[in-house]
């Protein structure tokens, strides 16, 4: 019986974490690279955090990706995280280096942006002012990967006000704050809209966005994805605007991951996204 060299071992750790659909996408690239080894679920409190970080040298992983509620906290804990990272001011993604010690990124700007860019391949950030609806922790990554791609004129739409302000002093790029009574306004000559609240998901009431305002040619993107397509999705499809939901973010977010884990550059393919979406 031969035995594999290596056992390749990765994880998300969260809190809750069994609804997450990063063990399909990342067992899926592990059988399709013909790595022997898994990628598991961890359900890890802010508490236990650091000892379980600690622990991913000796167990002899690779890494992990983290998520709610873990990705500001990790930035506390890691031994160096890299200037993204800091930015965003939260880390999705762990990396076990040769000495053991731990290196923080945040793949989700990245995984952002590609997303946008399979969905709309024309799509420039200088395009026209920019739309972000929210201000907690996925709008940190957004707002970062557009001012980042250059977006001019990000307009930061949040239902409490000083959370926007103070995302947009912490990323520092042309960020406008807005009152929520400021939404439907602030439509008017925008070429991307960006959804980032819990607004739409699964559970939760619609966004309560009124789309008048939004020029023709406009972009709409929702970076939730269960469902596949929420009430803001179903409406800017309606009108004739293109649309994408936030899977593919979370599908190309890997994309580095593994690069960095495992040295190889993983693709996404039309397969492995429809192997998940019938999951959702
Ligand atoms: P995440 O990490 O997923 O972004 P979060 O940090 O809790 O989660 O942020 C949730 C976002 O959805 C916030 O922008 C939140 O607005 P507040 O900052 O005012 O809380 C927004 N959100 C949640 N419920 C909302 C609602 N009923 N109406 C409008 N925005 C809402």
């Amino acid at each position: 019986m031969s035995h594999p060299e290596k056992f390749h071992l990765a994880c998300v750790m969260g809190d809750p974490i069994m609804h997450s659909r990063s063990p399909s996408l990342h067992n899926y690239w592990m059988k399709q690279h013909g790595l022997t080894g898994v990628y598991v679920p961890v359900h890890v409190t802010r508490e236990r955090l650091e000892a379980a970080l600690r622990a991913l040298p000796a167990l002899g992983f690779a890494g992990c990706n983290l998520t709610i509620p873990l990705k500001e906290r990790a930035l506390e804990i890691v031994d160096e995280a890299d200037v993204t990272a800091r930015r965003i001011g939260a880390i999705s993604c762990v990396t076990v280096r040769p000495d053991g010690t731990l290196a923080g990124t945040n793949n989700d700007a990245y995984g952002f942006i590609e997303n946008l860019l399979e969905a709309f391949p024309d799509w420039r950030a200088d395009a026209g002012p920019v739309v972000v609806m929210g201000a907690g922790g996925a709008a940190r990554a957004v707002v970062y990967a557009l001012a980042d791609r250059g977006a001019k004129d990000i307009r930061l739409v949040n239902r409490t006000f000083e959370r926007a302000v103070s995302l947009g002093k912490a990323i520092g790029g042309p960020v406008t704050p807005l009152r929520w009574e400021e939404r439907h306004a602030a439509l008017d000559g925008a070429a991307l809209l960006v959804n980032t609240t819990s607004q739409g998901m699964v559970h939760n009431p619609p966004l309560d966005l009124s789309l008048g305002n939004l020029p023709k040619g406009a972009d709409v993107c929702d970076i939730v994805y269960i469902p596949g397509e929420t009430p803001l999705l179903a409406e800017a499809r309606r009108r004739g605007h293109r649309t994408v939901n936030g899977l593919g973010m979370l599908l190309h977010q890997g994309r580095p991951a593994w690069r960095s884990w495992f040295g190889i550059d993983p693709k996404v393919t039309r397969e492995m996204r429809e192997m998940i979406e019938a999951t959702i």
